[in-house]
């Protein structure tokens, strides 16, 4: 995308900010929302995200012309993207992705993903908003799955805006390798720095618990789960949980 900046010191959400430009103001493909803090930042699965002044908090609008499960497929493209951003800025530590949308560094959180969109009446995603928080300076000490900063894990420490710089340019290349060659290719790119492919993982649902082994990425984003009695199971939301 073509990316136009704003950029705001304080927003409730940038993901709110995004959906109100683009559903009120018919903001443009590539509107990067950007906020120094939030006051009602938001995670997935309507937790809320801590936003104090020196992380990264940003929303990108994007209208992809695609039907919803496409769009969907666009928060691995974030992921890798983000992946590549943050890894060489940490020389000592091992960036990975984790299912469905979180990136990890050395196995704590250090990046969270939130994808809202709206569809027309023809069934055409109308807008896709990508919301995007890093944690450069700061991190949750009591989140349910631990988490870090760049700050806690890198000797180079850059600014909010030139992390979110980078992101940006990692993110173009994702989307048009998923725009010119699909989600097959944006598929192997995530499944390269996904943790714990091939291994032991503990699935919460909503009402439910699993254990098996994460035996691959489905061709919609769906994580294939194999329970002990060989059966794989489809996850399509939940969180994951790597034991040890
Ligand atoms: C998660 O891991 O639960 C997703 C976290 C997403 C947080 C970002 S910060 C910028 C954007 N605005 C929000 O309110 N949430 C997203």
């Amino acid at each position: 995308p073509e990316y136009r900046l704003v950029a705001y010191e304080s927003l409730d959400s940038t993901n709110e900010e995004a959906k109100r430009l683009a559903r009120d103001e018919g903001a443009g493909h590539g509107t990067l929302v950007w906020a120094s803090r939030q006051t009602a930042g938001r995670g997935r699965r309507g937790r809320p995200w801590a936003s104090p002044e020196g992380n990264v908090y940003a929303s990108l609008i994007l209208r992809p012309g695609c039907m919803p499960a496409q769009a969907a497929q666009l928060s691995f493209a974030t992921a890798g993207a983000l992946a590549d951003a943050l890894q060489p800025l940490l020389p000592e530590a091992v960036c990975r992705c984790k299912w469905p949308n979180d990136v990890l560094l050395d196995d704590r959180k250090v990046a969270g993903i939130l994808l809202e969109s709206e569809t027309d009446a023809s069934g055409t995603v109308d807008w896709l908003v990508v919301g995007v928080g890093i944690n450069v300076q700061h991190y949750p000490p009591d989140a349910e799955f631990p988490a870090t900063s760049l700050r806690e894990e890198c000797a180079r420490l850059d600014e909010p805006r030139a992390v979110l710089v980078r992101f940006a340019q990692a993110f173009a290349t994702w989307y048009e390798v998923w725009k010119t060659e699909g989600f097959e290719r944006i598929r192997e790119g995530w499944l390269e720095t996904a943790r714990g492919v091939g291994g032991p993982i503990t699935v919460r649902l909503a009402h439910s618990t699993l254990e098996g082994v994460f035996a691959d990425l489905d061709t919609d984003g769906a994580l294939l789960l194999e329970m002990e009695n060989g059966e794989r199971r489809r996850i399509t939301a939940g969180d994951v949980f790597f034991p040890g």
